[in-house]
């Protein structure tokens, strides 16, 4: 079966992102076929398309994708025809400690990704989506989502009455106030922009803070919390963040060292991390089996992902401009 597809050439670069098509084979034993309907956004997605961490090779881009199942494989029990189903970060972990090392193995970067109309892959690349979430919602999930999930509920036990700061009101933020407001978490939040604070207060955020005419802000937490400091701290920034990060945590805290949204690399406040003896937890996404509970959680509490705005599969390049010029709060979305 022929299908739209979007490539982009080796090295990536927006002017090597092009419309083609792709063939989706029959599926084998352990497969499925999916009619896939939405990509999400990510920030990784944006470094392989845009060139700044570009393909080795020609490349279907994007890592999120979701669906409905069209056909399925000898052997595959867990999906049937017309199934809802959302992809996984890591076709290769499904369950355990981490055993994934970098992206080779993920869709949109070290194999094909789905940014496509049709796909057949392995069943354990995808599970089931949360009851009547729309294709563009579930395809929220598979990055942003799991890895909010994961820093939260499994590298950390989040409880009542634990507090969380969050950074910034991009998608993996986003889903890590609603998860944390989820566990019935005090929820710090920070942004650039006092409009984009209205929206997390109305997202549940109990304290607001705008960075960037609070640059110290790590001081500001410490002050809403009795000079205590969070238990738990979604660190999206990187080197220009994680100090005020540290300086967030109480003693003993969990600083999940997500993002690298100001570079990849700066000066580690090693006397700040050990004497208030900070617990720094590396993420990368996470695994099958997290995402599965996660979808649980979600059906269980009816909890919808925050969409910005949503493109046409063919305005993939337009998409990413809009994420770069940092309007949006939340996840945008490609529809097809
Ligand atoms: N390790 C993993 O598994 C994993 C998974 C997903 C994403 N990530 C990484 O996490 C980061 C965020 O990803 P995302 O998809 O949520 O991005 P996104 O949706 O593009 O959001 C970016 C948002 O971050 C905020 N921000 C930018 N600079 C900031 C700073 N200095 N301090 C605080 N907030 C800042 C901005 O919010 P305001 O405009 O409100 O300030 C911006 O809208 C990226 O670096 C991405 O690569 C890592």
């Amino acid at each position: 079966m022929s299908s739209k597809a979007i490539y982009v050439n080796t090295g990536g670069g927006y002017d090597k992102v092009s419309l083609g098509s792709s063939e989706a084979a029959a599926p084998g034993a352990g497969e499925i076929t999916v009619r896939l309907h939405a990509n999400s956004l990510n920030y990784h997605d944006f470094a392989v398309v845009s060139g700044m961490w570009g393909p080795s090779a020609p490349r279907i881009p994007m890592a999120d994708g979701a669906g409905e199942v069209i056909a399925v494989g000898a052997g595959v029990s867990e999906f049937a025809v017309g199934d809802a189903v959302v992809s996984t970060f890591f076709p290769d972990w499904l369950d355990g400690t981490p055993l994934v090392e970098g992206f080779a193995s993920v869709p949109g970067d070290g194999i094909d990704g789905y940014a496509r109309e049709q796909v057949t892959a392995r069943a354990t690349s995808f599970t089931r989506a949360p009851q009547g979430y729309s294709h563009a919602e579930a395809a929220t999930l598979t990055t942003a989502g799991l890895t909010a999930w994961r820093a939260l509920m499994s590298d950390d036990s989040l409880k009542p009455g634990d507090s969380v700061l969050v950074q910034g009101t991009g998608g993996v933020s986003i889903f890590a106030l609603q998860f944390a407001k989820l566990a019935g978490a005090t929820v710090i939040a920070t942004s650039s922009s006092d409009e984009k604070l209205e929206r997390l207060q109305a997202l549940g955020a109990d304290h607001l803070i705008n960075y960037r005419s609070t640059p110290a802000w790590g001081e500001k937490v410490r002050a809403l919390t009795d000079n205590r400091g969070v238990d738990h701290v979604i660190e999206v920034g990187g080197p220009a963040t994680l100090e005020q990060s540290m300086i967030a945590a109480r003693i003993g805290g969990h600083v999940s060292l997500i993002g690298i949204l100001t570079g990849v690399a700066g000066q580690l406040p090693l006397v700040q991390a050990l004497v208030r003896q900070i617990r720094l937890q590396g993420v990368l996404v996470g695994s099958r089996a997290q995402q599965q509970a996660m979808i649980r959680a979600i059906d269980a509490n009816g909890l919808r992902p925050v969409i910005d705005k949503s493109f046409a599969l063919e305005q993939i390049v337009e998409a990413f401009k809009y994420q770069e010029s940092n309007q949006h709060v939340g996840k945008i979305c490609l529809s097809f």
